[in-house]
């Protein structure tokens, strides 16, 4: 983390999981323990149909919420999608796109997260971008050269007033909900790799300003680690977000570095 330049995020994202019961419910025992002074931002991402509750529960508590997805098209025939505009007039500020589980079971690919990005920053959303190797990448030695295509690919024709709303979620594949995961060591490589590609993107002044989140197996474990890395500017947590205690964890970690 690095608080001068950037802020720090710490975003749940869960999933298909919880109903709104479910999200009330978390919302009455995150209060009692989330901690009152925060030095990073909370987010919590929600499926849609929990988009209202979660903001009337979580206002007062200073959590932000966010989607996981969007469609790129303003309005029209697109039976079953969502608009950029309608998470924006509900009050969501956050949403991810281009999680690997879109990109491997719905298709997505490059070019729709570059439209989606697009679509968020129209409507005054800030993108979560999601990025990640799969292990057969990672062991054919491209990671590097498969992210910064991504993050090129994701930000192309994004203007650098627009990409300072951006937000980049770096998530291995071979990561994510598998308990296995990055070393800090592997986390910084590619968050630093990043944040080198949209230098050469933007110049200096917007790279330093970016926050760069890890996702992958994130806990309360290993969280401090991972955070301590000049790089890595927060997390991207799915498992951990799903219960009160340990997503305060989390944030209690990026709250106390520094
Ligand atoms: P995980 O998921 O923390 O359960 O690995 C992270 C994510 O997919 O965003």
């Amino acid at each position: 983390m690095n608080r001068r330049y950037r802020k720090t995020i710490i975003a749940g994202n869960w999933k298909m999981n919880k109903t709104a019961s479910d999200t009330k419910k978390f919302a009455e025992e995150l209060k009692p323990i989330l901690p009152r002074a925060k030095w990073c931002e909370v987010v919590v991402c929600v499926p849609f149909v929990n988009i209202p509750i979660a903001l009337k529960a979580f206002k007062d508590l200073r959590v932000s919420v966010g989607a996981e997805n969007l469609y790129y098209e303003p309005s029209g025939a697109y039976t079953g999608e969502v608009s950029a505009d309608m998470l924006k007039d509900l009050g969501v500020k956050y949403v991810i796109i281009g999680h690997s589980e879109r990109r491997q079971y719905f298709g997505e690919t490059d070019i729709t997260v570059n439209k989606k990005v697009h679509a968020a920053l129209e409507a005054g959303l800030h993108p979560i971008i999601c990025v990640g190797e799969s292990l057969e990448q990672r062991e054919m030695g491209v990671t590097m050269e498969l992210i910064a295509l991504q993050v090129k690919s994701a930000l192309a024709n994004v203007a650098p007033e627009k990409v300072r709303k951006c937000v980049i979620a770096y998530e291995p594949i071979w990561a994510i909900g598998t308990g296995r995961t990055a070393t800090a060591e592997q986390a910084a490589e590619v968050c630093t790799a990043i944040r080198a590609t949209i230098r050469t993107l933007y110049g200096a002044r917007v790279a330093r300003s970016i926050t760069i989140q890890y996702g992958g197996s994130m806990n309360p474990k290993n969280a401090e680690e991972l955070l301590a890395q000049p790089d890595v500017d927060g997390g991207l947590i799915g498992g951990a977000a799903l219960k009160a205690d340990q997503f305060v964890d989390i944030i209690n970690a990026a709250n106390q570095e520094q």
